[in-house]
């Protein structure tokens, strides 16, 4: 058992809820970058798995303490209550029809946003564009580059962060993340410092529709995909913002009709889903609509023309 007094200040709780071999484990995870806020947001199956609890019972009740310490004991607010406190913070982005349309007036924190469209409608360009928007208002931001796409060479992110009048600093509060596959893009998903105010994943299905190949795999790759989704759940819990983006695919036998690679799961666990369309690749415009937007009528288009410092 580690003696408090070595504790750094900021792991001290580790000592406070736990004893022997369990406080160890927990002084040790919060040396690594795990706050208590962070821990609480786990499940306690996976507490089990990272302090060494065999018994449910007991990772549960190691769960509660946690929770409880760290404040995140929900209880529920009325409808006055919230009408009070106001919706949330909301991120222009820059873009006027998306900024105009849509109910929030931007992008809302505590929510995932989906984008999804074929190749070269500009989702990973309007990733980008979020995370500009975010540093240029002091945030700090993770983006997870699946596809490898993202080089600093590209001067386009450069043009963003001047659009957006970002500060020099813009540049250290952005962390890049190159996982190389799935297994490893949970990790860092799991590992995220807490203090990161936007996460990206650019883009969320790839990954999981290149290894979990074939059709028997297809039940695996959702679960996988959907554990993804609920890590980034539980940080929009925390009032982060999430952007994911995937690829499209047909649907057998209806000429022209596509729908997220990414499935129901996708369907139903990202808050606010949108489509993207370029119908012209010649012409640099295209437009979006809502495909599974909580108070917006899918009948709604957010037309979008793409220069060189992203959409608008
Ligand atoms: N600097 C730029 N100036 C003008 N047009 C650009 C610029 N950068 C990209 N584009 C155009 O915008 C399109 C959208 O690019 P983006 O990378 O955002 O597509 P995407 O939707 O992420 O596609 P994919 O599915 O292939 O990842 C590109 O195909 C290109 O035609
Ligand atoms: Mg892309």
């Amino acid at each position: 058992m580690p003696k408090k007094r070595d504790v750094p200040e900021e792991c001290r709780w580790a000592v406070e809820l736990f004893s022997g071999e369990k406080a160890e484990r927990a002084v040790e995870l919060c040396l690594r970058g795990y706050s208590l806020r962070k821990l609480a947001l786990l499940t306690p199956m996976e507490l089990a798995d990272l302090l060494g609890y065999d018994d449910v019972a007991d990772a549960e009740k190691a769960a509660r303490r946690v929770r409880e310490a760290a404040g995140l004991v929900s209880r529920p607010l009325t409808l006055a209550e919230l009408k009070k406190t106001g919706g949330g913070r909301v991120l222009k982005t820059g873009v006027e029809e998306f900024d105009g349309k849509t109910p929030w007036g931007g992008v809302k924190f505590g929510l995932i946003y989906g984008f999804v469209g074929e190749y070269g409608t500009g989702k990973s360009l309007f990733a980008k564009q979020i995370s500009a928007a975010a540093l240029a208002a002091g945030l700090k931001t993770a983006y997870f580059d699946t596809e490898g796409v993202f080089a600093i060479e590209d001067a386009s992110f450069d043009r963003m962060l001047k659009r957006f009048n970002a500060p020099e600093d813009a540049y250290s509060r952005m962390y890049l993340y190159k996982p190389k596959d799935s297994f490893e893009l949970i990790e860092q998903l799991r590992e995220l410092p807490e203090d990161i105010d936007v996460i990206v994943v650019d883009s969320l299905v790839a990954p999981f529709r290149a290894e979990y190949r074939g059709r028997q795999m297809l039940a695996p790759r959702q679960q996988a995909m959907l554990y993804a989704l609920n890590i980034l759940q539980r940080y929009c819990h925390l009032g982060k913002l999430a952007v994911v983006t995937d690829q499209v695919v047909d649907v057998p036998a209806m000429f022209n009709v596509k729908r997220p690679a990414g499935g129901n799961v996708l369907l139903h666990t990202v808050h606010a889903l949108f489509m993207l369309e370029r119908p012209n690749k010649a012409k640099l415009e295209g437009r979006m609509w809502p495909l599974d937007v909580p108070g917006m009528s899918p009948d709604v288009e957010i037309r979008y023309e793409i220069r060189d410092d992203g959409l608008y």
